[in-house]
């Protein structure tokens, strides 16, 4: 199964995607998450994208379509994939279907998260992750278990997105209507389109989205 994830900063792509890839044994290609490797690897891409993503702002079409690109030739993504955050505009969206094209692929659903704007800023505004692991919480939403330590991996180490300042959050936000919702009618049109209320709680939503995905919760599917 190929998968995209919509919506804008704080819809929960990253925390449905990672349920997703929990329950379905299917990767997770977030290009937020690449971006970031790629600056704390320290190298010119990742210079160069630090500033871009500290305002709020894309990083160029061409950089993210080659990271895209180059990841998809993995061994692991072989059965199928869920994309986190990409693409986010026109440019993006046509080249995924050519890449797609050109491996005999093909998309089998976009999913919406659909979430009020005031909801979105509360969202990241408290959220933080692992540094180890990179599971991600919430102050009030959804704490570790054991305070302090990651119900995942055990370690005590997180840290909170530089990006997610409040100007750089309403930047972000500006940036999703302008470039990136512009996408929705292409999928509508190609009837791949999933709207999912993403206002309810993190298991509410996963759930909707199995439904959505005509997939009994977590499991995983029948075929490619
Ligand atoms: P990216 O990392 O993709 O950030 P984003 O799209 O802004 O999305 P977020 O990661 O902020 O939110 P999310 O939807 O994953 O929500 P999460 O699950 O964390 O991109 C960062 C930057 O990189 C971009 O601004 C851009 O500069 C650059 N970039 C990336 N991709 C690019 C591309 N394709 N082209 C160009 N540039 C690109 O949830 C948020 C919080 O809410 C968490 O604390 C979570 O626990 C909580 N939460 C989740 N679901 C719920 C719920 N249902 N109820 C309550 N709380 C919830």
């Amino acid at each position: 199964m190929i998968l995209i994830l919509l919506g804008p900063p704080g819809a929960g792509k990253g925390t449905q995607a990672r349920r997703l890839t929990e329950g379905r044994g299917l990767p997770q290609l977030s290009t937020g998450d690449m971006l970031r490797a790629e600056i704390a690897g320290g190298g010119e891409l990742g210079r160069q994208a630090a500033a871009v993503i500290e305002a709020g702002r894309l990083v160029p079409d061409e950089i993210v379509i080659g990271i895209i690109s180059r990841r998809i030739d993995a061994q692991d993504c072989v059965g199928g994939f869920i994309l986190d955050g990409f693409p986010r505009t026109a440019a993006q969206a046509e080249a995924l279907d050519a890449l797609l094209a050109g491996k005999g692929m093909a998309l089998d659903a976009v999913v919406l998260l659909q979430v009020d704007e005031e909801a979105l800023v509360a969202r990241i505004s408290g959220r933080f992750t692992c540094r180890n692991c990179g599971e991600g919480y919430h102050d009030r939403f959804k704490q570790p278990v054991e305070t302090g330590r990651c119900d995942k991996c055990g370690s005590t180490d997180f840290e909170r997105r530089p990006d997610d300042s409040a100007d750089t959050v309403r930047e972000r936000l500006r940036v999703y209507r302008g470039q990136t919702e512009p996408i929705l009618p292409y999928y509508e049109t190609k009837g791949l389109l999933r709207r999912v209320d993403g206002m309810e709680q993190i298991g509410e939503v996963a759930a909707q989205i199995d439904m959505a995905l005509g997939g009994e919760a977590g499991g995983r599917p029948s075929g490619g």
